[in-house]
């Protein structure tokens, strides 16, 4: 019987103290990867009319600009749009585990948001939108070199350590865009299927030409007539889905996932917004 209630205890103090270290080495663990993230980079200032050169509305194409003319029979462009937490990361994998003839790139825009929300003299949530679907636009024709001007620090030789959740896109953890591993360079956003270097994004656009289909999400498209020229350029065969999901959920998500940065009233106000900007968007 003593034996018995013996056990039981020491289980209990195991558990306690399992619990206890599993705090510590969190807390250890955080303070690391504090640590390893220099926060105190600042990145470059960014003119928004600059980028604009290129976003003629009207623009007509250089013929030499693409090699492919015209739509590869059965290749499509996929846009799929959300607002956060509606489940679009889950989606997106559905596309992602595709494998072979798949290009899938998680949340590109986040470097233009951030990037635009820095170098905010003179830029405009007007004026992002149009930034937006450039970049898009170019990242579904396999360009990489817009997107590059938002990635900080900037990409050397168009290689970069930086790209956000480079490790949510199978393709971009592939044999043939796995560069060899550079000693003491920080990557954050690492391949987790293999040790890979920092990523050449002109070996990813090779990669990118040879899939049959490219996949996008984006939470950061709120206006679907913004991209009307993107649906309307006949090199792309642009498909749109968006995801809208039950507020209440949201809601409940975002509290779980921001709870800490947002105060309570600023989260309802967002969730109530967001749903209003689908649905004023779809019809
Ligand atoms: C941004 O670029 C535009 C055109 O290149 C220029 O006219 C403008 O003065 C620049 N603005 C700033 C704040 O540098
Ligand atoms: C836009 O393109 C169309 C067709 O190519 C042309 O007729 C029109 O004049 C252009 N508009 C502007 C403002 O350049
Ligand atoms: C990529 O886009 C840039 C900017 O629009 C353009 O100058 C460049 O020629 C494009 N690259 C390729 C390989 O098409
Ligand atoms: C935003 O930018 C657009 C075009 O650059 C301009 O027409 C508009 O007045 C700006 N809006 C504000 C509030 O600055
Ligand atoms: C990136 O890949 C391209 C294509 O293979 C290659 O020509 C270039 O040298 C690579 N860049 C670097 C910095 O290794």
């Amino acid at each position: 019987m003593r034996n018995k209630y013996a056990v039981i205890i020491i289980c209990i103090v195991a558990l306690v103290i399992i619990e206890k270290e599993n705090n510590i080495i969190s807390r250890v663990s955080d303070k690391l990867t504090l640590r390893r993230t220099p926060q105190t980079e600042p990145p470059v200032p960014y003119n928004a009319s600059s980028a604009l050169v290129v976003m003629d509305d009207n623009s007509s194409y250089p013929e030499d600009m693409y090699a492919e003319n015209g739509i590869q029979a059965g290749r499509k462009h996929i846009l799929l749009m959300a607002t956060t937490r509606t489940g679009s990361s889950f989606v997106g994998e559905f596309f992602n585990q595709q494998g072979g003839n798949m290009f899938y790139l998680f949340e590109p825009l986040w470097h233009v948001e951030r990037m635009l929300s820095i170098g905010s003299s003179g830029t405009n949530a007007s004026t992002s939108v149009w930034v937006y679907r450039d970049v898009l636009q170019h990242l579904f024709l396999c360009n990489f070199s817009m997107l590059e001007r938002f990635i900080s620090p900037p990409p050397q030789d168009h290689v970069t350590p930086a790209l956000f959740r480079r490790e949510s896109s199978k393709a971009l953890c592939e044999e043939q865009v796995c560069s060899p591993v550079v000693k003491d360079v920080f990557e954050r956003y690492h391949c987790k299927t293999r040790r890979c270097g920092p990523l050449n994004l002109t070996l990813a656009s090779e990669v990118c030409l040879g899939k049959q289909h490219r996949v996008i999400k984006t939470v950061r498209v709120r206006q679907l007539d913004t991209l009307r020229s993107l649906v309307e350029d006949p090199r792309l065969d642009i498909k749109l889905i968006q995801l809208v999901r039950d507020p209440r959920a949201i809601l409940a998500s975002r509290m779980v996932a921001f709870a800490k940065n947002t105060p309570m009233p600023l989260m309802l106000l967002s969730s109530c917004l967001s749903s209003v900007t689908v649905e004023g968007s779809v019809h």
